[in-house]
């Protein structure tokens, strides 16, 4: 029989709950996010965030059961995003993971968020088998991975300062825009054009990353100027960052002969980098480009589902002393 997996997700400002039956059937799964709470203060307030998801947690798990038409004994187990997060909004999961786990007397299994976003993919494409790179890029990370089966990657690269969606949300402040400022970017950057020349630090060296120089680039060239179009502004800034994330991905790909590439993390929603993945599936032939469909791109118990399925298939269970790890890197991943 298939396994049917609940699945739990507060790492930051999204409280959402999701049931999985088998690999990629998804029974229920809600999002509830906090984005207008947050937005009054230019970011997320870890303390609210926290008392939010407390809030939310229990009504929306309601729902979950109900939508997916099952009692809370049908489930197999409980996988629970463990961190990377703020330590307060994952305790909040964390503690109503194990009090389920406790109480239905079922497994727990503690879940990268990283592994996570990556797992996203595998719901759109169920046929996607490693060896394959994947671009991980989101609030807090920027990485280039190389899997070289399912539970283990090698980090090839990453940023050595600002994670990228991290410099969408900076740049989205300095230009007055909002909070989160990867969308509010990619929008007003549809009406622009991008004639303004910003750097694209260590675009030629190496595989690592680097965005502080550009958004300080940025910042000066607000200061400096009066007279340019905002659009245009976000529209170069955009092009600068993705257009470094997608040649340091193809190269890559290139240098280790991998052609499956999975990009994975909220920035995957941007829509210029997916129009920009397109066109390179299009150059290169042979290269297989899978990015998940929109809704599953930014936070999401779904994926967190997925990912605790490859844990659940190998009784990779956690015990009820399992911790919050605010700052879990990739190399725990399993
Ligand atoms: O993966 P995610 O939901 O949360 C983390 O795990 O960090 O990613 C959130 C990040 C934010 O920085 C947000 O600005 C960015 O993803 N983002 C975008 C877009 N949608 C979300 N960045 C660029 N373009 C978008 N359309
Ligand atoms: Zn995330």
């Amino acid at each position: 029989m298939e396994p049917i997996i609940f699945s739990i997700e507060t790492s930051c400002d999204e409280t959402a709950v999701a049931i999985l039956k088998g690999k990629n059937e998804v029974l229920s799964h809600y999002v509830v996010s906090q984005i207008d709470t947050h937005k009054i203060f230019g970011g997320v307030v870890p303390e609210i965030a926290a008392r939010k998801h407390l809030n939310y947690l229990n009504n929306i798990t309601e729902k979950a059961f109900e939508e997916a038409k099952i009692k809370l004994e049908d489930i197999s187990a409980i996988a629970v995003t463990y961190g990377p997060g703020l330590v307060g909004a994952l305790l909040i999961g964390l503690n109503f993971a194990k009090g389920l786990a406790l109480n239905l007397n079922k497994p727990l299994i503690g879940v990268n968020h990283l592994y996570g976003h990556i797992y996203a993919n595998f719901l759109a494409f169920p046929d996607l088998k490693p060896p394959f790179l994947v671009l991980l890029v989101s609030g807090g990370h920027t990485m280039i991975l190389h899997a070289k089966d399912y539970l283990h990657f090698e980090i090839i690269g990453q940023t050595i300062d600002d994670a990228a969606g991290e410099a969408f949300d900076k740049v989205a402040r300095m230009l007055d825009l909002g909070y989160p400022g990867g969308p509010k970017i990619d929008e007003l950057a549809q009406k622009g054009k991008p004639i303004y020349d910003f750097p694209k630090p260590l675009y030629h060296k190496g595989y690592d990353f680097s965005f502080s120089g550009l958004k300080t680039s940025l910042l000066y060239f607000t200061k400096k100027n009066d007279n340019y179009k905002i659009e245009n502004v976000a529209a170069s800034f955009q092009k600068a960052l993705i257009d470094t994330l997608i040649h340091k991905t193809i190269k890559v790909s290139k240098d280790l002969n991998v052609k499956d590439i999975i990009i994975a993390g909220g920035v995957a929603a941007n829509s210029y980098l997916r129009k920009k993945i397109n066109e390179e599936k299009i150059k290169n032939k042979g290269l297989n480009i899978y990015f998940p469909p929109l809704n599953l791109c930014t936070d999401n118990a779904v994926m967190i589902a997925r990912a605790g399925y490859e844990k659940y298939i190998r009784n990779q269970f956690a015990d009820l002393n399992l911790d919050a790890v605010p700052s879990l890197g990739l190399k725990d991943i399993c």
